[in-house]
């Protein structure tokens, strides 16, 4: 395991609710702390469907890396904002495909860090690390990646759900800027970001409850600002939708509801 930061268990603080132990309730994990819960709730009573939006994100994780792994060759990701273990963590769809595949994860949640240990179970044929880094560090994450990661070779960079924490602009662009610039050409980039474009009234009534409590603050941004963060990269079909709608699987029964977790994949020409 690799750690850079000063991040450690001894900060968690069951008091203050985190994205990490939110999102681990809303997933039905057990993960988090009562605080997290009355947030989590606060937040569902502006956005009933949010906790099918925070599923969809994970179901839009599960069939990009099978995408990646199986149709696109990729045998190493770059996952910057892990969360909680659950089920399906990235190493474990790109392993149960290629067991070989490489995967390093990187989040700045004293509690993650705790539970590293079950994303660092890899296949005796891959590997996996974990780094303990804010994802504005970039080049903390790169250094310590490159330990585990072959940057000559393709990596599918994900970013789901963590660039909503880092609400400046320019800074948000800058992350996506430079761990792109880092990886070579036949490499991807997986964002999942929530959104105003559906019910944007109540989702920015939820936001503004999330940033009254939770930490970090939260920022929705548009699927035309998302769009800019694949500039320079190919696009893949159907480009940036809700999540639900990013190549369902036959007879996914979410596939015709509009959730506010949109997503995109894209390929470094
Ligand atoms: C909503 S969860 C998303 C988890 C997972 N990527 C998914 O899509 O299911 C956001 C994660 O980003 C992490 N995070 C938030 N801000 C961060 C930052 N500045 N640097 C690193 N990780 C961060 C949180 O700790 C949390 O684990």
């Amino acid at each position: 395991m690799t750690g850079s930061s000063d991040h450690q268990p001894g900060g968690l603080d069951a008091d203050v609710p985190h994205t990490a132990r939110i999102w681990n309730y809303w997933l039905g994990g057990k993960d988090n702390f009562p605080a997290d819960r009355v947030v989590g709730d606060q937040v569902q009573q502006f956005l009933p469907d949010i906790v099918t939006s925070a599923r969809a994100d994970r179901a839009f994780l599960k069939r990009s890396v099978r995408f990646l792994v199986a149709d696109a060759g990729i045998r190493q990701f770059l996952d910057v904002g892990t969360g909680l273990p659950t089920a399906d963590n990235t190493h474990q769809v790109a392993q149960s495909i290629a067991p070989e595949s490489r995967i390093v994860y990187a989040d700045n949640d004293p509690l993650v860090l705790t539970h590293a240990r079950a994303l660092l179970a890899s296949a005796p044929e891959g590997a996996t690390d974990y780094i303990d880094a804010d994802a504005r560090d970039t080049e903390t994450i790169l250094t310590a990646a490159r330990a585990t990661l072959d940057f000559a070779r393709p990596v599918a960079v994900m970013l789901l759900g963590i660039l909503n924490f880092i609400g400046d602009d320019r800074e948000a662009h800058d992350i996506v800027r430079q761990l792109t610039a880092a990886v070579p050409s036949g490499s991807y980039l997986a964002i999942a970001h929530p959104t105003t474009e559906i019910k944007p009234a109540e989702s920015a009534a939820a936001a503004a409850q999330w940033n009254e409590t939770a930490k970090p603050p939260i920022t929705l941004r548009s699927k035309a600002t998302m769009l800019t963060w694949f500039d320079g990269l190919e696009l893949l079909e159907p480009g940036v939708v809700t999540c639900t709608r990013w190549r369902p699987e036959p007879g996914d029964p979410t596939a015709g509801t509009d959730v506010y977790q949109f997503c995109g994949l894209a390929r470094k020409p």
